[in-house]
């Protein structure tokens, strides 16, 4: 039974991606490398539209945001966290782990941050070192308006910096580090970057820049100033994860060669279908859908329903395989992921299933 992979990541690879990761190492201290390296970097910089430095670290997508914030802040500064889920929780925690005063600024699940809510809370807070936002909060399905939150912060005295968990929507979702002040962002590479999990990409700008030479809490491995000594010879200061280079190569080619224009709209339509299939089955979504993400839709699951097996059953009888809630949303909700080259045929063989799975998974 062929599997249809819908959860947020790791994502299925295209074809040429798959075949692109059977080639054999290569000296990652000679001249291949290099020039993979090279041609790696410039198609990040054109899938994060940005003209600042791009860090490529061998990390899970937490591994960059534990980089970001050991790179910039020092102990006992303050740093204000917006918190819509369970990954807002995670940039939370991380921040606290090394000593940074987090102030938490929670929003219901399933709803947007309100821009005006954040500017108020960077005032009343006072002498904020960093914002932390998630771009897309995968746990819920929602997209928080970076935007408008970036302008609310830039209208400050003193703004922040603004670090971005862009893991589960960079590539899929509109993001402008440059044009909105993103000083650093953070994505992963088995998301919309369509390769496999072993690389977190991080674009750093000047300003981050200007923190790091302040910045006193201890780093090593994640240490950016190493980072791009190493890139600027187009090398990285440890062994690579060659085989997701390879990989990324190719899916940033695809990328480029479709647009990323085309891209973001592309997932906006399969995104939309989706959302249209689940409510026609009588669901409803979790988010409020004026925030629904284009990279996850989050599903709620009537009490009278039992999500797990229902998740079993689409993996077990369809070979589809969904994600179910995260924290307090377990057992509530699925999540149908629809990141990379994702078709609205795909997308109709979830809804198909559900429609017939529904009615007998009463409990
Ligand atoms: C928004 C967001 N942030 C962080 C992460 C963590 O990434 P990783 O599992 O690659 O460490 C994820 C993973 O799904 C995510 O969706």
């Amino acid at each position: 039974m062929p599997i249809n992979l819908r959860i947020p990541g790791p994502v299925p690879l295209p074809q040429e991606v798959r075949e692109a990761l059977a080639q054999d190492m290569i000296d990652h201290r000679g001249p291949e490398f290099a020039s993979l390296f090279g041609e790696v970097t410039e198609g990040l910089k054109y899938v994060f539209q940005t003209k600042h430095d791009v860090l490529i670290l061998t990390a899970s997508g937490t591994g960059g945001l534990e980089a970001a914030i050991v790179n910039l802040l020092s102990p006992g500064e303050k740093a204000l966290v917006v918190i819509n889920g369970f990954f807002g929780e995670r940039w939370f925690e991380i921040a606290r782990a090394f000593g940074v005063e987090a102030i938490p600024l929670r929003f219901p699940w399933g709803l947007g941050a309100e821009p005006e809510d954040v500017r108020k809370a960077l005032i009343k807070a006072g002498d904020c070192k960093a914002l932390l936002i998630t771009h897309n909060e995968t746990s819920t399905g929602i997209t928080n308006d970076l935007e408008a939150i970036t302008k609310a912060a830039y209208s400050i005295e003193n703004p922040p910096l603004i670090l971005v968990d862009a893991v589960s929507s960079l590539g899929a979702i509109d993001l402008r580090p440059d044009e909105w002040g993103c000083d650093v962002v953070v994505t992963a590479s088995q998301k919309a970057l369509m390769a496999p999990p072993g690389l977190s990409i991080i674009s750093v700008s000047p300003r981050a820049w200007e923190a790091y030479e302040k910045a006193k809490l201890p780093r090593f491995y994640w240490d950016f100033r190493k980072a791009k000594e190493y890139a600027l010879r187009n090398q990285t200061p440890f062994t690579p994860a060659l085989s997701v280079l390879f990989g990324l190569r190719k899916s940033l080619k695809l990328i480029r060669e479709e647009g990323l224009a085309v891209v973001f709209d592309r997932h906006r339509a399969v995104a939309e279908f989706t959302r249209q299939g689940v409510k026609s089955l009588g669901l409803s979504l979790f988010p409020d859908e004026k925030w629904a993400s284009n990279t996850v839709t989050a599903v709620r699951i009537p009490p009278e329903f039992r999500a797990d097996e229902l998740i079993e059953r689409l993996r077990e009888g369809y070979g589809i395989v969904v994600a179910g809630g995260q924290g307090a949303l377990k057992g509530k909700i699925i999540r149908i992921a629809h990141i990379g080259r994702v078709t609205a045929e795909e997308m109709a063989q979830v809804i198909a299933a559900l429609k017939e799975l529904l009615p007998c998974s009463r409990s």
